[in-house]
């Protein structure tokens, strides 16, 4: 083989899709004319629309078909096929419609031309649905009339729902939109209003746009809608900026509306490139089906994520804003990049760089590393399933592979933490710069360009490869565990890794895997948690053969160990006993914090995990719990909760819940008095941190005395007109009064939720409500969140799940699911991945066969024929599978070890 020089290979790897695979396809778009007409009838939230779209193409292979993309759609008859440079007509011999694969076919009578520029005329017509890609939704305006909003969603694949067209997403041309609409509606889309004229129909006018720039289908966006905008002030090298939202609310708009400018001009300047398009509209949906998205020009967001309300929303709230907005227009100049099946890359690397963007408009919150370790406490836990996939895999099925697009931005940090800020954001840019659009080697391009910085800038080991580390966790499915065994005679660490697996019993074919993984540790007295370079690395000899690291003189052996720092690599840790008990100790002395915050986090969220999983005791894991006696880190006590959530739940049917609440409670006792028991009530100690947030809901949830009579005094405060209980304790005040409360509490709680008017009030009312010991309570709330139109998709799996995960409602919400499945199925429009969070919420607190086999039956009977069930099937199942492995292998283990440190004298204690 012929050995290039490195620079050629480079060049190779970031060229677009030349000449050479259009043979595949015949035909090119060079150019759509798009005539749409839509009609609603506001009472029933329907509608149709019809219109004619006027294609000009390039035949590349003669031919006498041609093949559109088409779904749902009805074709008129009087299709037109002129060819431009005789003006010559192409009569149509027949048409087909093939519904299944969704094409359409027109067949001429002539053959069209090689080279030959032809313009073809397809006249249609369709029916708004959530099911395509133009729906309606609705919305009750100040004055309670009824209102509606028709917006599009043709990402990933559904322009054909709305017009015939070229779905191949490499298939780049420019557009033009005409809309008719009613008289009295916005009209907007990707480009700016050229101009507006008469229709024939009275009540009707055109609205036609610019022509936007070559893009794919997919990439279109409008809106039909009576929406109130606000226009930012002038963004200097940036785009002109207005926000449409619904009048009533515009209010709540103010605070994402000021940082977006902000947000804007910050990328302008990390990614060193012009924001892509002239002007931008922000358009913030009520319910939608879809989450956000971005398009050029035009940006869409749910309210819930868009909104918020200083008086009336909570902290976190508040950051969820900023970082969604940033996240949206990180995208904006990586999306620029059209190539579905690196969807994840890229959403990845906007997710990792939009937390930039936030600590610059919010310094205060030092958001972004705390976030990221949150986001890979969720990660380790999500992916620690049998059937985790490779990320690589992940379809570009936009937002809803969440869980790759988040392990992705953690592998951006990891990587960012080895080559260092300088080479990651240069080559960044470069990456802008070099790739083009289409092209089917950006992943390579990528690290390509990274490789090369950190050359520059000499900040890798020689032989660590960007491409060969980011493959061996891109393309394998999972994580490792990172083995430390000391030997405290010779002074040798050794260090091994292998694939962690919550159920480890499950996974038939072990297959040995391996990831390269930069080691970086700390020993007491020596404060290394400020640098992130590793001293050493884990490597693979070809990719599955991974071999142990012997490290000398890494401590004293007297002194603990931990590996590593900050939780940079998403991995989990464990070690040999003795090093467990030095941290422990560590941990439960003096100097506890010489452990850096998000290390002392990953320790609290391994040790549990592990634990679960039976690579250590649950006798060390209780242990470590109790350390959290000392903490004042509200992360820690965040990584510790998210596995005591799922104890809580799956221990409420045992015997040895009560005397696992008493050893909680003892835990929390301490710390609640700590923080809630000082002069007067919180609300007017005026700040109220996140550390309080989670520390009260631990103790309510344990069912601590004085946490109920904290809450229930709050509560009692509580009145139609006033308000004073601090928003961010809100959720877990209301829910604790109201499992105590009267009818009247609870109705004082559904009336407050009629008359808010900001979503995530709603959210925490509704879930408090669901909180309730009285049958009526949760079965009336069943019914108001499936049986209103209005009723968010998102707040249907809020109640239901909170329903669900109480104690008192699981049966009544799976009864009413089962009983109701027909007209549910027919309210989600046949939308699957919605319909499968039902499913889910009831399988995860699943923890016995019978339970299993009764959902299984039920998917089986009335969820089969769903399209696209068949793979959620198999993830639901697992679900209840883990949880019943867990009951079989390691409750009893839970059992002795709860029993062994409360020294309980209960009868299933002694046995
Ligand atoms: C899209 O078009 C390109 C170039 O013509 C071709 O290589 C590719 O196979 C097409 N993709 C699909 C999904 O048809
Ligand atoms: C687009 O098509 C409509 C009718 O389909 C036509 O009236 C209009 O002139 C066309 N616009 C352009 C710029 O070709
Ligand atoms: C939409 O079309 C259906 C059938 O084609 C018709 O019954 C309905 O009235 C139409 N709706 C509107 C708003 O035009
Ligand atoms: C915003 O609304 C005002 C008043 O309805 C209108 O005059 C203006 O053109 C709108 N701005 C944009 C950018 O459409
Ligand atoms: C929203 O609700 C609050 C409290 O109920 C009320 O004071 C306010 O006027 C409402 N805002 C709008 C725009 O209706
Ligand atoms: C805590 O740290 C201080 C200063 O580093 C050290 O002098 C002391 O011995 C440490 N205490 C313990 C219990 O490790
Ligand atoms: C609340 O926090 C702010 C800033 O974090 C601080 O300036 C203020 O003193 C705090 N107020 C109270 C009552 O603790
Ligand atoms: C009880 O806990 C202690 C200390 O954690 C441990 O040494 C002992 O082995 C445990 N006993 C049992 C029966 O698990």
């Amino acid at each position: 083989m012929i050995k290039l020089p490195w620079y050629l290979i480079v060049l190779h790897l970031c060229l677009p899709i030349g000449g050479t695979g259009a043979a595949a396809s015949n035909l090119r778009p060079l150019h759509y004319n798009l005539s749409l007409l839509t009609e609603v009838e506001p009472l029933k939230l329907s509608g149709n629309f019809s219109g004619e779209v006027v294609i000009r193409l390039r035949v590349w292979r003669e031919t006498r078909t041609i093949i559109l993309s088409c779904n749902g759609l009805q074709v008129g008859e009087n299709v037109l096929l002129v060819r431009r440079n005789t003006g010559g007509r192409v009569t149509v011999r027949k048409m087909w419609q093939a519904r299944s694969v969704h094409q359409l076919g027109i067949v001429f009578n002539s053959m069209l031309w090689l080279g030959e520029e032809y313009t073809l005329v397809v006249p249609f017509s369709g029916q708004l649905s959530r099911a395509s890609g133009y729906f309606v939704g609705g919305y009750m305006d100040s004055r309670h009339h009824q209102q509606w909003i028709a917006v599009t969603q043709l990402a990933p694949n559904l322009a054909n729902t709305v017009f015939p067209c070229f779905e191949n997403r490499t298939f780049l041309a420019p557009f033009i939109l005409n809309l008719a609409h009613p008289r009295g509606t916005n009209a907007v889309s990707n480009m700016r209003v050229l101009k507006t004229s008469d229709h024939e129909k009275d009540d009707y006018i055109w609205t036609t746009f610019q022509q936007t720039p070559a893009m794919s289908v997919q990439k279109l966006a409008f809106s039909i809608n009576r929406f109130t905008n606000r226009t930012s002030a002038e963004i200097p090298k940036g785009p002109a900026l207005t926000t449409w939202l619904r009048p009533k609310i515009a209010d709540q708009g103010d605070y994402a509306i000021s940082i977006t400018s902000q947000i804007i001009v910050f990328f302008i300047s990390l990614f060193g490139k012009p924001y892509p398009a002239m002007k931008i509209d922000q358009l913030v949906l009520p319910d939608t089906a879809y989450q956000s998205h971005e398009h050029l020009g035009l940006v869409s967001y749910p309210e819930a994520a868009f909104l918020y309300s200083a008086q009336r929303s909570t902290t976190r709230a508040k950051q969820q804003v900023a970082s969604h907005v940033a996240h949206e227009f990180a995208h904006h100049w990586l999306s620029d990049l059209e190539n579905a099946a690196l969807y994840w890359l890229h959403n990845g690397l906007s997710d990792y760089v939009s937390g930039f963007a936030v600590d610059n408009v919010e310094p205060a919150w030092r958001f972004h590393e705390l976030s990221m370790v949150r986001q890979a406490l969720g990660v380790l836990v999500k992916d620690s399933k049998g059937s985790a996939q490779p990320m690589s895999l992940a379809y570009a099925s936009m937002s809803s592979d969440t869980q790759a697009n988040q392990k992705s931005a953690l592998l951006f940090r990891m990587l960012h933490s080895l080559i260092g800020t300088q080479a990651f954001v240069n080559a960044l840019r470069l990456y802008l710069h070099r790739s083009h659009k289409g092209s089917s080697f950006l992943q390579a391009c990528l690290w390509h360009t990274l490789q090369e910085e950190s050359d520059n800038q000499m900040s890798l080991r020689q032989d660590i490869k960007v491409s060969q580390l980011m493959d061996s966790w891109t393309m394998q499915p999972g994580y490792p565990l990172i083995r430390v065994v000391r030997n405290y005679d010779t002074n040798e660490v050794t260090v091994s890794q292998e694939r962690f697996l919550r159920n480890p019993g499950k996974l038939m074919q072990k297959r040995q895997q391996c990831w390269w993984v930069p080691l970086t540790f700390a020993t007491a007295g020596i404060d290394s948690f400020v640098s992130t370079l590793p001293s050493e690395w884990l490597t693979c000899q070809g990719r599955q053969s991974a071999s142990p690291l012997i490290l000398n003189e890494v401590a004293q052996p007297d002194k603990w160990v931990v590996f590593n720092l900050r939780l940079a690599t998403p991995c989990r840790v464990t070690y040999d006993e003795r090093n467990w008990q030095l941290i422990g100790n560590a941990l439960s002395g003096p100097n506890a914090s010489s452990i850096d915050r998000f290390t002392r986090a990953q320790l609290i969220s391994d040790v549990l995990n592990l634990a679960g999983a039976g690579v250590v005791t649950y006798d060390l894991a209780l242990n470590f719990l109790r350390h959290l006696r000392n903490e004042d880190e509200f992360i820690v006590w965040q990584a510790a909760d998210k596995y005591l959530e799922w104890l809580h739940r799956t221990l409420r049917q045992t015997t040895i819940i009560s005397t696992f609440k008493g050893f909680m409670k003892d835990l929390m006792q301490t710390k609640f008095d700590e923080l809630f028991k000082r002069d007067g009530p919180a609300a007017e100690n005026g700040n109220i941190t996140e550390l309080m947030v989670i520390v009260l809901q631990l103790s309510c949830r344990t069912d601590l005395e004085s946490c109920a009579e904290f809450a229930l005094k709050e509560f009692a405060s509580l009145t139609l007109e006033t308000n004073r209980i601090p928003v961010d304790l809100s959720e877990t005040i209301y829910c604790t009064a109201i499992q105590f409360g009267t009818e009247a509490d609870w109705t004082l709680l559904r009336r407050l939720y009629t008359r808010s008017n900001v979503s995530e009030e709603r959210r925490i009312l509704l879930s408090a409500m669901a909180c309730s010991r009285e049958n009526w309570a949760l079965e009336k709330l069943l019914n108001l969140a499936f049986a209103g139109r209005y009723m968010p998709k998102n707040d249907v799996l809020l109640i239901f799940s909170a329903v669900a995960q109480n104690p008192l409602g699981y049966n009544l919400a799976k009864k009413y699911l089962v009983d109701n499945i027909k007209a549910i199925i027919k309210l989600y429009g046949s939308n699957t991945n919605e319909l499968a969070q039902l499913v889910t919420v009831l399988m995860k607190e699943v923890t016995t066969e019978e339970e299993l086999n009764a959902l299984r039956m039920f998917m089986r009977t009335d969820l089969q024929n769903l399209p696209g069930f068949e793979t959620a099937f198999r993830r639901i199942l697992e679900l209840g599978e883990d949880n019943i492995a867990w009951h079989t292998r390691q409750y009893h283990n839970l059992l002795a070890a709860v029993c062994n440190i409360t020294g309980s004298i209960e009868p299933q204690c002694i046995y």
